[in-house]
């Protein structure tokens, strides 16, 4: 019975020691020390049979093999356990010699990189950058640059009012700027002749949108007014504006009319579509608006607060929108007000 003892403590050590997780040993546990069916247990059970003088030295035995067979289950279970800490800390740790993953790096959207270029350009000649609100008033917007309630030049500009209801604001008041050109009159009373500036910004009209109509687009104004300032300062503004910020571009002249401007004059470039040939996008002409320009109004001084005689100076605004379409080769104005990124990427 001794011998039986042995090998059973034997053949357990051995399996307890090549277990490699909680579960083995558990099945180990059961096969030896189960309490029915456990092949020391069942040993056991039979030491009541043994002869006296027997039973007390195998009896003892028996429960020295029980006791090392307990304590090998125990120390395996703790082995195993620190092996798979070890483990995880293996897995887990910093390798600081991996290459890094860089975040996916943005660049700049055609609008504000199209206005960096206008700003280089204005820069050169000598011009500072102003600002203005957004929410303006009915009377900067228009009345201000000569554009009073009944001009039927405000019909082309269809606005976006506020809705005044509940306010103590007078309904007609506050729109959406509809062009740069409420800053006329805000530079002439902020600034004070002669200077030179020019504003970037946001404009909004009533339109349905299309590829090439939206409600809300960018222009820039440029004003300058100072002493002895001809037509002719005006055009050769322009031309230098429009051929550098469209390097190859021809550019044409012809007269138009707006309330701010005496004489006024638009600019044409030879349109990118068709080269000149004609196509739908110029109506057949071969060229297409860009601009619009003039010599600064008498009433726009007036309006400011400022005498007019001896002052001389031009204002132009120009769809900064347009040239970022332009210059990108984009056929579709909502690409600018987009916000997937999978199509901004593009540019
Ligand atoms: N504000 C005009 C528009 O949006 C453009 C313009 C025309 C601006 C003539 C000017 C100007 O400064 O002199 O259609």
């Amino acid at each position: 019975m001794q011998d039986k003892l042995i090998d059973i403590k034997n053949e357990a050590v051995a399996q307890i020691l090549a277990a490699k997780d909680a579960r083995e040993l558990e099945d180990i546990r059961v096969e030896y020390l189960g309490k029915s069916a456990g092949k020391l247990t069942l040993l056991i059970k039979k030491l009541p049979g043994l002869p006296p003088e027997e039973k007390a030295i195998v009896g003892q035995f028996a429960n020295e093999v029980k006791q090392t067979i307990e304590e090998t289950l125990q120390a395996q279970k703790k082995a195993i356990q620190k092996e798979k800490e070890a483990n995880i800390a293996e897995t887990e740790k910093i390798d600081v010699t991996l290459p890094a993953v860089f975040p996916p790096e943005g660049h700049l959207h055609p609008i504000t990189k199209t206005l960096k270029e206008v700003y280089e350009v204005f820069k050169f000649m000598g011009y500072q950058m102003i600002t203005g609100p957004e929410i303006e008033t009915d009377e900067y917007n228009f009345t201000r640059v000569n554009m009073p309630k009944d001009a039927p030049s405000r019909d082309a500009q269809a606005s976006f009012y506020l809705d005044t209801r509940n306010s103590k604001i007078y309904p007609g008041e506050y729109l959406l700027r509809t062009q740069t050109s409420n800053m006329q009159s805000r530079a002439l009373e902020r600034i004070r002749p002669p200077f030179r500036v020019f504003s970037p910004g946001k404009c909004f009209r009533v339109d349905d949108v299309d590829a090439s109509h939206g409600f809300e687009f960018w222009q820039f104004e440029g004003i300058l007014i100072d002493k002895n300032i001809t037509v002719t300062n005006l055009l050769g503004t322009l031309d230098f504006i429009l051929k550098s910020l469209l390097p190859g571009t021809e550019v044409r002249f012809k007269s138009g009319h707006f309330g701010f401007t005496e004489p006024s004059i638009e600019a044409m470039i030879r349109c990118t579509i068709c080269g000149g040939r004609g196509c739908p996008y110029c109506k057949n002409l071969g060229w297409s608006e860009i601009l619009g320009s003039g010599m600064t109004h008498p009433n726009v001084y007036k309006a400011a607060g400022i005498d007019p005689r001896g002052w001389t100076g031009f204002a132009f605004g120009m769809g900064l929108s347009r040239l970022a379409l332009l210059k990108n080769q984009i056929d579709d104005l909502r690409v600018l007000t987009n916000s997937d990124l999978r199509i901004l990427k593009q540019f």
